[in-house]
């Protein structure tokens, strides 16, 4: 019988997969497999007895990969099972930081024992007035194949970096979108920017001080991808001097969330029916094949 521990919930359609063979065990102790999803296994001591890990979702920065695979341990994430839940809320994000929708929504919160409301709306409206997206310049960083494709649909034009593009992915790409060379392009030029890179030694903090002072006066910033991108200091200096208008952000850390023009969403990105259930279908798909076949597909390490 092989034993597999959840750290996180993880939807029933993955999990009504494994068979009598397999028994959902209540410590990490003996198990063969991890699933997760968010929980940090940082600190986390691992039985000798563990085989392999599935990320149901696709940021692996939870998780000591250089410790698992010294111990052999094969680390699987589920990558693309998700990428429709995220890409439509970073749509969503375009229209929050274009508009103000959520300080509307609050206006008419605080307004509600008002019997006249309909009335004192039509006069309170043009505090939160704001820009359409369409012609508009995106930059995608890290390129975001559905979400460069969705917002060109919607008339932006956008503009793509990605030296790491692969073949599937550039297929797949629009041929509105234009590919810039450096992220520098981006910065020099588009009215928004969303970043779409794993969390990496080598990306931590890349949008700072530097990068902000290359941008366009206003520019909206969008961080659907991880907090350590951003240089939350920086950030708030350029939100402050107004060079940014907006920064939505799925990650709330502390500094974040006190930063006025930041509009911050408690990392909803991949939580909708639709994606919890794909990533966690692909996960145990992937944890039983390896189990049972010795097959390794999506592993990152
Ligand atoms: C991901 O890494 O797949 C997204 O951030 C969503 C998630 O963590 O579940």
């Amino acid at each position: 019988m092989k034993s597999v521990y959840c750290l996180n919930p993880i939807s029933n359609a993955g999990m009504s997969r494994f068979d009598d063979t397999y028994c959902i065990a209540d410590s990490i102790e003996n198990a063969d497999a991890v699933l997760l999803r968010s929980a940090s296994m940082h600190e986390m001591t691992l039985p000798y007895s563990l085989l392999a890990i599935g990320r149901a979702g696709a940021g692996v920065n939870n998780i000591p990969l250089d410790s698992c695979a010294k111990k052999g341990i094969v680390v699987f994430n589920t990558p693309g099972a998700n990428a429709n839940g995220v890409k439509e809320l970073v749509i969503a994000g375009l229209m929050l930081a274009s508009r103000d929708i959520a300080g509307g929504c609050h206006w008419v919160r605080e307004n509600k024992n008002d019997p006249n409301i309909a009335k004192t709306a039509e006069k309170a409206k043009k505090a939160f007035a704001g820009n359409e997206i369409k012609g508009k310049k995106l930059g995608v960083i890290g390129l975001g194949v559905l979400v460069a494709n969705a917002a060109s649909e919607l008339g932006m034009e956008v503009f793509g970096c990605d030296p790491y593009l692969s073949i599937q992915n550039a297929v797949r790409l629009s041929h509105h979108i234009t590919i810039v060379k450096d992220n520098d392009e981006i910065y020099n030029q588009c009215d928004y920017i969303t970043i779409h890179v794993p969390a990496l030694d080598s990306t931590k903090g890349m949008l700072n001080k530097r990068a902000f002072d290359q941008m366009k006066d206003g520019v909206k910033i969008l961080n659907f991808a991880r907090d350590i991108l951003v240089n939350d200091a920086d950030m708030a200096d350029a939100l402050a001097s107004g060079k940014v208008s907006r920064y939505v952000t799925d990650f709330p850390n502390p500094a974040v969330v006190n930063m006025p023009g930041a509009l911050v969403l408690p990392h909803l990105g991949a939580s909708t029916d639709e994606s919890e259930e794909n990533c966690a279908v692909m996960a145990v798909n992937q944890i039983m094949d390896y189990l049972e076949n010795g097959n390794i597909e999506n592993s990152v390490n």
